[in-house]
């Protein structure tokens, strides 16, 4: 466990915002909820759309060495014995026979040796219920077919890394890449997670946006080195706090990893730093097994050397939700407003990772003054994520977006009518400019910058 954080913890407050506001609702709430598993709502939908789009471009557009891909989560089940995931993807556990209830063998709250007589239950208190730990494997099961029987078993994929593994060959000969190249892909994976919390950090269905880099043996070093610095610079360039920002080198070793290492990021409070992003050197070990277990051979020949080898893997695996969550907690602010009794709250995101982009507002209800805003925000949605707003006073709708990190808000006021241009508030600094509102369209798109 991470030692307590300079950062305070915001998380409580942001469930409540984002239910409020309409990023994350809990899944099936009005069954009274599914365990760990949220549904995204308008707001959020949208923020984490930006974040994939921002590492599709990032890793897949933007580059001629990496290829897209979008495989099925259901798999042939071999696929997971050659990856380990049958064998090994375990965590041990202890049971409690009075209350039925389930632990990590390691959880510190355990009292004694769990199967002895003196071990005692976290949660109903009784003594000697405890099992002793038994293997307990975190892959979803299900059924392919009509007949459920144990022939017939297929897993929900616990990571999309298998997906681009077992399509290498496909890949690779259908674009006529060259190693060193990489395959992309963004998808959902699950995992039936004992101990899930802390929000969107640790659920059991979830998106993954994986690459792995096909290289060369003996070159494999230098590549992990590049891409765990390419990747930290990605989430800094989301907006992410350098500062709260740092690479965490493993010292237990994965079944399939020469090397690895997190980037961490601070969510403050006692959760502190926490992986967001694992970058791993596989070396052959996916590829190797997948021949054997397959019969099929996974080499890459290198036609000028007239050589053929299985490629060592780079992988870099980030989640698309944990990666939202550690936007929202950087970007989660109260703050005093000079010359304001109230304070207001703010989610700081930059411009071009903020669900909304501008909010429009008409300043009163009359005086050509809200059919002039309309047409603005008509103008405008054609190309941004705009909100209208004319209801109440407008510091309250000023306040509105603050809370959902719309960085511009753009008013329509009685000099509208007159000259044709609009007040453009800035979120943070609360400077307001004006502008032709004929010139808002390129003023946003150059202040929310590129996609880069
Ligand atoms: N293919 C390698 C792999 O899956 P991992 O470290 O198990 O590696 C990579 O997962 C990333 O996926 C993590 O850094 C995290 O961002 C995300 N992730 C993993 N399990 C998750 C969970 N239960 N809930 C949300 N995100 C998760």
């Amino acid at each position: 466990m991470a030692s307590v954080s300079a950062h305070p913890d915001v998380m409580e407050k942001l469930v409540s915002l984002a239910k409020r506001r309409g990023f994350i609702f809990q899944s099936s709430e009005i069954y009274g909820g599914t365990g760990s598993v949220w549904d995204y709502g308008p707001l959020g939908v949208e923020l984490k759309k930006n974040v994939k789009d921002r590492w599709w471009h990032a890793m897949v557009r933007a580059r001629d060495d990496i290829e897209g891909l979008d495989a099925a989560i259901l798999m042939h089940p071999r696929v997971w014995e050659a990856s380990g995931h049958v064998a090994g993807f375990t965590d041990p556990l202890i049971d409690c026979r009075n209350c039925k209830r389930r632990f990590r063998a390691d959880d510190p709250a355990i009292k004694g040796t769990p199967g002895a007589p003196d071990a005692q239950c976290p949660v109903c208190g009784s003594k000697g219920t405890l099992s002793e730990p038994r293997m307990f494997n975190l892959m979803f099961k299900t059924f392919m077919g009509p007949v459920e029987e144990s022939a017939a078993i297929v897993y929900l994929r616990p990571e999309t890394a298998q997906g681009i593994f077992v399509n290498f060959l496909n890949v690779q000969q259908s674009t006529r890449q060259k190693i060193p190249f990489g395959i992309a892909q963004i998808g959902k994976a699950f995992r039936n997670e004992i101990t899930p919390g802390n929000f969107i950090f640790r659920t059991r269905e979830f998106e993954q946006m994986e690459m792995q880099f096909f290289v060369e043996p003996g070159t494999d070093e230098e590549h992990f080195e590049y891409w765990k610095a390419q990747r930290m610079e990605w989430h800094r360039s989301l907006g992410l706090a350098p500062d709260r920002l740092r690479y965490k080198p493993h010292e237990q070793l994965a079944h399939y990893a020469r090397a690895a290492a997190d980037i961490e990021f601070d969510f403050g409070g006692s959760l502190g730093y926490q992986e967001i992003e694992g970058i791993h050197n596989r070396s052959d070990f996916d590829l190797g097994r997948h021949q054997e277990y397959s019969g099929k051979k996974l080499e890459y020949f290198d036609q000028p050397r007239n050589r053929r080898y299985i490629p060592y893997v780079i992988e870099t695996s980030v989640g698309a939700d944990r990666t939202t969550l550690a936007l929202l907690v950087n970007a989660y602010r109260e703050e005093e407003v000079p010359g304001e009794t109230e304070g207001r709250t703010v989610l700081g995101l930059s411009p071009s990772i903020a669900p909304i982009k501008a909010g429009v507002f008409p300043l009163v209800k009359k005086d050509g003054m809200p059919e002039m805003a309309e047409k603005v925000a008509n103008d405008l949605r054609r190309a941004f994520p705009i909100f209208y707003d004319d209801g109440g006073a407008i510091g309250r709708r000023y306040r509105r977006q603050d809370e959902v990190g719309t960085p511009f808000g753009i008013t329509v006021d009685g000099q509208s009518t007159q000259d044709g241009t609009v007040t453009v508030r800035d979120r943070d600094t609360l400077q307001q400019v004006r502008v032709a509102a004929d010139q808002l369209r390129g003023y946003i798109a150059e202040r929310i910058g590129t996609t880069e």
